[in-house]
C-alpha cells in the first residue's frame, strides 16, 4: 500500500512527481524516492516523509521531461534508504517502483543468485526488477516483451512502473491486485495509485484492470494484455474538486473530515431519501431488490472500521427485514473456504475499494456464485469495478488515515438500504418506515449541533490524554460503536484501548477497572438504557473513571461521572452515526494532546492493498 507517481511530456516531472508524493503520502510514509532521466538514470531516496527527500533534493540539478516517484509502506525489509524505492537494475539500465507484494520472490531471488547477481536491498521489488532486465538481456528482447514475460512467472499483487535509460521518452507499467489510474494530459501523461496526484493537471483518466501492461510516452498511451493484444483504453471523467484533497484552513485532514460530516452525510442521502413520496430510491438496489428481498442470508465482508459498519447493518437488517446476516473479517473469510450457495448475496463494505483482503474474498465467492454488492467510497475503485451492483457513499476523498466521514457516510448507506429492503418485502409497517426516513433527514443537523461545541470534549480528551489503557463500552446498536471508538483511539494515539458489550465486563474483563483506567459508555437511551446503568454502577463501584456519552437531558447518569458528553435524541436505529462523533473528536484531541502527527499514525496507511 505504497503510493506510485509517474510523468512523462514536456512539463519538469521533479516537481510534479514530489508534489503528487505528498498528496499521495496517506498511502505509506516509511520512505520516499524518485528517478528521472537526463543523459542517464538518476535515483535519489530517503528514509522518512516526502519532506525530507524533498530537503535532501535542495540544490540538485533534477532537469527532466520524465520520472517516477514511490512513498512507501515497508513489507518486505525494513524503513531504509536501501529499501526505499526506485530501486535500479545491475546493468543500471532500469529503474522501477512497485506497490505490493511479490510472493514468490524467494524463488526467482535464488535464480538470480545462481547467476551470480547480488542484491542492494531486502526488497521483494529490486528481486523483481532484475528478474525482468535478465529475461530482457537474455531474450534479447525489449523491456516491455521482458515485463510481459516477467509477470507470468509472478505471483502477488503488484502496480509497477518502469524508467528504461535506452527508451528515455517512454514508461511501461503493469497491473494486478494494487490500483493505478493514469491521467491523460496534452501531449503529457501522468500516473498515480489514485486520482489525487492528477485532478490539479487533467480530469480524463483510464482505470488499468488486472493483467494490463500500459506504454506510455507524452502523445501516446498503449494498452495491452500479457498476451500482447492491444485494448482500447476507456476514458472516464473524474467527479472531484481540487479544494477536496485540500486542508481547507484546519490543522489536519482528520479533523476537516470530521467536520465535513453534516455536508457528507447530506451527500450520501442526497437523491435517495425521499420524503415527499416516503420512499428510498437506489439504483443499485433497485437492480437487485429480488434477490435482496429473497435471500437466505446475506454475508457481509470488511475489514477495520468498515466491519463495525458491518456489525451495525447486521442489527438493522435483521431487525427490519428479518434475513440473517452474517459479518466477516474478510481476511479469515478469505482463507476459511467457507460455504457460499449460488444466489447468496454478498455486501463487501470498503472506503478505498481497494483493500486486498477484501477484493480476493469477494473474488473468490463470486466465483462461487455468490451475487457481490459493493457499499463503496471511491468511485472506479477495484471492488466497484468487480460488483454485481452496488451503492457509492459519496464521502468525498477521505485523506485522514483514520476513517471518519466514510463510516458515518457507510452507516447512512447500509440504513437506507435496510429500510428499503424491508419497505419492499412489508416486514416493517409504513409508518415505521416514515419514521425511520425521517429520523434519517434528521441526522445532518444533529451532528452540526454536536460540531458548534466541542469544549467539553477536548476538556476530558486533555484529562484522559496521559492514560495508558481505556475501555469503551456499549449495548445493542452502541456496541459496534465502543469497537469503532477503541479503534479510533488505538490508530491515533497509541493507547492500548478495547471495546467490549458492556455486559461482557463481568465475564473477565472487569478485572482490568481500577482508579486509573478511563471507561467510556456509549450510553444513549434505547432498550438497553436501564441495563447500560447498571454496568456503570459495577464500574464505578470499582473506581474506573468513568465516561459517558449519554442524550441531551437525561439526567440518570449524572451521579455517576463528571465526564459526560451530551449528544441529540435519535431513534436506536441511527443513534450510532450521531453517537460515532464524540469518540472521533476525542481520539482525535487526545491524539493531537499527545503531540502526534493524527493524519499519518505511525505504521499504518490509508488503503491496505497487499494481504
Ligand atoms: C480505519 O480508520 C482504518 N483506516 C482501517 O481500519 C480501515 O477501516 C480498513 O483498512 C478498511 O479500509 P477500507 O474501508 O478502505 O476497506
Amino acid at each position: 500500500m505504497c503510493g506510485i507517481v509517474a510523468y512523462v511530456g514536456h512539463r519538469e516531472a521533479y516537481p510534479i512527481i514530489l508534489k503528487g508524493l505528498k498528496r499521495l503520502e496517506y498511502r505509506g510514509y516509511d520512505s520516499s524516492g524518485i528517478a528521472v532521466i537526463s543523459d542517464e538514470i538518476k535515483v535519489y531516496k530517503k528514509q522518512g516523509r516526502v519532506s525530507e527527500l524533498e530537503e535532501s533534493l535542495l540544490g540538485v540539478h533534477l532537469s527532466a521531461t520524465i520520472g517516477i516517484g514511490h512513498t512507501r509502506w515497508a513489507t518486505h525489509g525494513e524503513p531504509s534508504d536501501r529499501n526505499a524505492h526506485p530501486h535500479l537494475s545491475q546493468s543500471g539500465r532500469i529503474s522501477m517502483i512497485h506497490n505490493g507484494i511479490i510472493e514468490n520472490y524467494a524463488t526467482l531471488k535464488s535464480e538470480l543468485v545462481a547467476k551470480g547477481y547480488q542484491f542492494k536491498s531486502d526488497t521483494d521489488t529490486e528481486v523483481l526488477l532484475n528478474f525482468i532486465d535478465d529475461i530482457r538481456e537474455n531474450n534479447e528482447c525489449s523491456l516491455e516483451e521482458a515485463v510481459r514475460i516477467a509477470l507470468k512467472r509472478v505471483t502477488g499483487a503488484y502496480v509497477i512502473v518502469l524508467l528504461d535509460e535506452e527508451n528515455p521518452d517512454t514508461l511501461i507499467a503493469a497491473r494486478k491486485g494494487s490500483p493505478l489510474v493514469i491521467g491523460i494530459g496534452k501531449n503529457e501523461h501522468f500516473l498515480a495509485s489514485d486520482a489525487s496526484p492528477i485532478i490539479e493537471y487533467t480530469k480524463e483518466v483510464v482505470y488499468i484492470n488486472d493483467y494490463e501492461l500500459a506504454i506510455v510516452k507524452g502523445d501516446e498511451l498503449i494498452l495491452k494484455n500479457l498476451g500482447n493484444e492491444k485494448i482500447t483504453p476507456f476514458v472516464q471523467q473524474l467527479d472531484m474538486e481540487l479544494a477536496a484533497i485540500e486542508k481547507g484552513g484546519f490543522e489536519h485532514f482528520m479533523l476537516k473530515e470530521i467536520f465535513e460530516q453534516p455536508d457528507t452525510i447530506f451527500d450520501s442521502l442526497r437523491g435517495r431519501l425521499d420524503l415527499a413520496n416516503a420512499d428510498i430510491v437506489m439504483a443499485g438496489v433497485q437492480k437487485y431488490i429480488e434477490e435482496l428481498k429473497n435471500a437466505n442470508r446475506i454475508i457481509i465482508v470488511a475489514c477495520g472500521t468498515s466491519w463495525h459498519a458491518a456489525l451495525i447493518a447486521e442489527y438493522i437488517i435483521e431487525e427490519l427485514c428479518r434475513i440473517p446476516v452474517e459479518v466477516e473479517y474478510a481476511s479469515e473469510f478469505r482463507y476459511r473456504n467457507p460455504i457460499i450457495n449460488k444466489g447468496d448475496v454478498i455486501f463487501a463494505i470498503s472506503q478505498s475499494g481497494e483493500t486486498a483482503d477484501t477484493l480476493v474474498a469477494i473474488e473468490r465467492a463470486k466465483e462461487k456464485g455468490a451475487i457481490i454488492f459493493g457499499i463503496l467510497n471511491v468511485v472506479g475503485s477495484s471492488i466497484a469495478r468487480i460488483s454485481h451492483a452496488g451503492a457509492y457513499t459519496h464521502a468525498g476523498p477521505e485523506i485522514g488515515v483514520a476513517s471518519t466521514k466514510a463510516f458515518t457516510a457507510q452507516l447512512v448507506v447500509l440504513a437506507l438500504i435496510a429500510f428499503k429492503i424491508a419497505k419492499e418485502k412489508k416486514s416493517i409497517s409504513e409508518e415505521r418506515f416514515i419514521h425511520l426516513l425521517n429520523e434519517l433527514s434528521a441526522v445532518p443537523n444533529k451532528v452540526a449541533e454536536i460540531l458548534q461545541n466541542t469544549t467539553e470534549i477536548k476538556r476530558i480528551a486533555e484529562k484522559h490524554a496521559d492514560a495508558t489503557s481505556f475501555l469503551f463500552l456499549g449495548r445493542g446498536y452502541n456496541f459496534p460503536i465502543a469497537l469503532e471508538g477503541a479503534l479510533k483511539l488505538k490508530e491515533i494515539s497509541y493507547i492500548h484501548a478495547e471495546g467490549y458489550p458492556a455486559a461482557e465486563m463481568k465475564h473477565g474483563p472487569i478485572a482490568l477497572v481500577d482508579e486509573n483506567l478511563p471507561v467510556l459508555f456509549v450510553a444513549t437511551k434505547d432498550a438497553y438504557h436501564e441495563k447500560v446503568i447498571s454496568n456503570m454502577q459495577e464500574i464505578n463501584a470499582r473506581k474506573g473513571k468513568l465516561i459517558a456519552i449519554v442524550t441531551d437531558g437525561d439526567t440518570s447518569v449524572s451521579e455517576l461521572s463528571q465526564d459526560l458528553i451530551f449528544v441529540p435524541e435519535a431513534d436506536e436505529l441511527i443513534a450510532p452515526i450521531i453517537n460515532t462523533i464524540p469518540l472521533q473528536l476525542l481520539s482525535y484531541y487526545i491524539g493531537v494532546t499527545r503531540g502526534l502527527d493524527v493524519d499519518k499514525p505511525r505504521n499504518l496507511a490509508k488503503s491496505v492493498t497487499v494481504e
